[in-house]
């Protein structure tokens, strides 16, 4: 009896505390504990003084990514001075609430001060620029950041698997442009060598599905493999517009990174809805929305190399979308702009809960 009485009286702090069945719903993270997946977002510093974004971050996300302050233009502002002090604080969050940190991005060819685009640099020097860039930084969060984005879009829109003519390629490139992914190759080693922990990650737009921007990239990374330089992951955007997304494509094409032995981290994923002039979205969208939330995080999950899943913000009080559809296009994310859980939250989190088969 006595054991009995004990176990009665256990019972009543947990059920106050919301652990008893219908009182409180697990968060993401939570739901997520089962199946071991990261559950992520981009955050912009200036809003975690806003105790409605800070807390439902933390409650929700094991982990994060600073949206816009490890580019360029926010921690490079002069050639001969770094600014950490905007990804720092998000780094102290993600410690204060038990965070893991993806860094985004070394090298990419927008959000680049004007001191480094119109410096009219000279190969060599822009080689060395960018070697100390990739050193400097990465070292600064070197066991802080577990992954890096080291170079994000480098495959062309419209010129179906060729490599983008950028700054670092051949405009005027850091010397490598002749041998087509060499300067990314050199990108990774320099990245390796200041945190050989951290994951490397090459991360791209568009190729989600089996397309010839994927097929490229998948060139790339087994070439990469099979010679030994040094990636870990590819990062599929996920941006997904128009509400079509083309799942089973999608699985098939996570399917044949991970038999690289790569991981593969969903990266930026938001779903965009047609929004009246109020930033109101349709009801049915968002049930069509959640739908595609879930069966992208299934498709995730059915594949165990498949290990992060992160959407580009979290309320869509807060989303890139917005200001660059000019307000034709929003309510992409999980919460909305009053941080009330919408019907993808549900669908994400059902997903999780259930977690691999
Ligand atoms: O920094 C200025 C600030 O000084 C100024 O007051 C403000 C006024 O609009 O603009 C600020 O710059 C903005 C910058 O983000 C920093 O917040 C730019 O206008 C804005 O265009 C820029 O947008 C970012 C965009 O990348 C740049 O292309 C978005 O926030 C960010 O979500 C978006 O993220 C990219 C990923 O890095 C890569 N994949 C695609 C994704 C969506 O475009």
């Amino acid at each position: 009896m006595k054991w009995r009485a004990l176990i009665f009286l256990l019972a009543i702090p947990a059920f106050c505390l919301g652990f008893g069945d219908g009182v409180r719903e697990h968060s993401l993270r939570e739901a997520a504990q089962a199946s071991g997946i990261l559950i992520g977002t981009a955050v912009r510093p200036a809003q975690l003084s806003e105790a409605a974004y800070a807390s439902t971050l933390a409650r929700e996300f094991n982990m994060l990514e600073p949206e816009d302050v490890l580019k360029w233009e926010v921690v490079h502002p002069e050639r001969e001075s770094f600014d950490f002090s905007q990804g720092d604080q998000i780094v102290d969050f993600a410690t204060r609430h038990g965070m893991k940190v993806r860094g985004h991005t070394l090298v990419w060819h927008q959000q680049n001060p004007k001191w480094l685009t119109e410096g009219k640099y000279t190969s060599s020097e822009l080689a060395q620029i960018l070697e100390k860039h990739i050193k400097t930084v990465v070292g600064h969060y070197r066991g802080k950041i577990f992954a890096w984005d080291v170079v994000n879009e480098a495959f062309d829109e419209l010129r179906p698997g060729k490599l983008r003519s950028t700054l670092w390629l051949n405009q005027p490139g850091i010397g490598l442009a002749a041998s087509g992914s060499s300067y990314i190759e050199r990108c990774f080693r320099w990245a390796h060598e200041a945190d050989p922990q951290a994951l490397l990650v090459y991360n791209e737009a568009g190729a989600e599905v089996v397309n010839p921007k994927s097929d490229a990239i998948y060139a790339m990374v087994r070439d990469f493999r099979q010679r030994g330089v040094p990636i870990d992951g590819v990062g599929f955007q996920m941006h997904i517009e128009n509400l079509r997304a083309d799942v089973a494509s999608i699985s098939a094409n996570i399917k044949r990174f991970t038999a690289l032995g790569v991981q593969v981290h969903i990266t930026e994923m938001d779903v965009a809805l047609p929004v009246d002039p109020n930033g109101n979205p349709r009801p049915e969208d968002l049930q069509q929305q959640a739908d595609i939330y879930r069966e992208v995080a299934n498709a995730c999950l059915s594949h165990p190399g498949c290990t992060a899943i992160q959407t580009w913000g979290f309320t869509d009080k807060y989303s890139w979308i917005g200001s660059h559809s000019k307000h034709t296009q929003g309510a992409a994310l999980l919460f909305d702009r009053s941080y009330a859980a919408k019907p993808a939250y549900a669908a994400l989190r059902d997903v999780l809960t259930t977690g691999r088969r």
